[in-house]
């Protein structure tokens, strides 16, 4: 049998993104460089950085009929992301995102319509055959929901022999409460720049120090801060740090946070010690700022 899989739930969406030399002032009439579609949201970037480095994987979230689902569909098979656990929803829009890159400085300034679709819930969780996956990696929306989902994942781990575990790591990235009670299930833990901001950090290596115990025992915080490069505490207790690895230059950060994420997911689940792990998130993620989108990052 080959690799186990990799499942990654959470949003895909459509990123409709426009490359400007400089950030236009608002009602103001301008040229951008170039446009382009893009398949977007956190979980399904993840999975095509995932697939990009060679690793089998399939996403699982919602999708409503139409134009922007069959673009979406369509990407994901031509990035060989395994779509059978897609949702489709008869009520709803698939979610669209405006997303203006700064190609001088890299930034990315995203309004995401995200609001009327519904997301998986722990029932259709239900369908996925847990023994076809090695990890399972949750970006966090409905975390009431998703909570359900990785205590049936704890549930099966209880019962099945060790070789048959399925690791899980969710992500906290918008600072919304809700979202919080996530920090106490998964493996691993990605808690993001914003949200420790929210909790009123200044800098990473604070962060994994004060959410750290928030964690169920024995789990691994991971925290990345773009320039300043990633911070992680295992259960050692040892503070881990690698420098981000700066490209040339950097031209787009769209999606930066989803890459990075990718390469130290794959990392851990091959085994590779947690500094290594952060040192390839940090190395993929810079790669990936100085591109346009995803091609070329291996
Ligand atoms: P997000 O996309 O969620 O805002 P971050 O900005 O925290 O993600 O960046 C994630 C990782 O991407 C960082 O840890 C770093 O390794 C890399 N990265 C982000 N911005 C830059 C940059 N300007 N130069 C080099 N690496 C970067
Ligand atoms: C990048 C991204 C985009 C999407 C937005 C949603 O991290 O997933 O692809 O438009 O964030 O918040």
């Amino acid at each position: 049998m080959g690799e186990k899989r990799i499942l990654c739930v959470g949003l895909v969406c459509l990123d409709i993104i426009s490359v400007v030399d400089h950030y236009p002032a608002e009602d103001t009439d301008t040229r951008c460089l170039a446009q382009r579609w893009q398949r977007g949201g956190n979980a399904s970037n993840t999975c095509t950085v995932l697939a990009l480095l060679g690793a089998p994987c399939a996403f699982m979230g919602s999708l409503a009929p139409g134009n922007a689902a069959e673009f979406i569909l369509s990407d994901f098979q031509r990035c060989r992301v395994d779509v059978t656990h897609l949702v489709w929803q008869s009520r709803g829009e698939t979610p669209c995102a405006c997303c203006l890159i700064n190609c001088q400085s890299g930034s990315r300034t995203v309004t995401l319509y995200d609001t009327n679709l519904p997301d998986v819930t722990a029932a259709d969780f239900e369908q996925v055959n847990l023994s076809q996956y090695k990890w399972i990696h949750w970006e966090g929306r409905n975390a009431s929901e998703q909570v359900k989902m990785i205590q049936r994942v704890e549930e099966h781990n209880r019962t099945c022999p060790a070789a048959e575990r399925v690791a899980t790591s969710v992500e906290v990235e918008k600072p919304r409460p809700e979202l919080y009670q996530l920090f106490g299930y998964g493996d691993v833990v990605f808690v993001s720049k914003d949200v420790a901001k929210d909790w009123g950090f200044h800098s990473a290596p604070e962060a994994v120090k004060g959410l750290r115990r928030h964690l169920k025992p024995g789990a691994t915080l991971i925290c990345a801060w773009a320039e300043a490069g990633a911070e992680a505490m295992g259960p050692d207790g040892l503070l881990v740090h690698s420098d981000a690895f700066s490209p040339d230059a950097v031209v787009d950060t769209l999606g930066a946070g989803d890459t990075f994420n990718a390469a130290v997911i794959l990392a851990l689940s091959r085994g590779r010690p947690l500094p290594e792990a952060l040192t390839c998130g940090c190395q993929v993620a810079g790669r990936k700022c100085g591109v346009h989108g995803y091609d070329g990052i291996v």
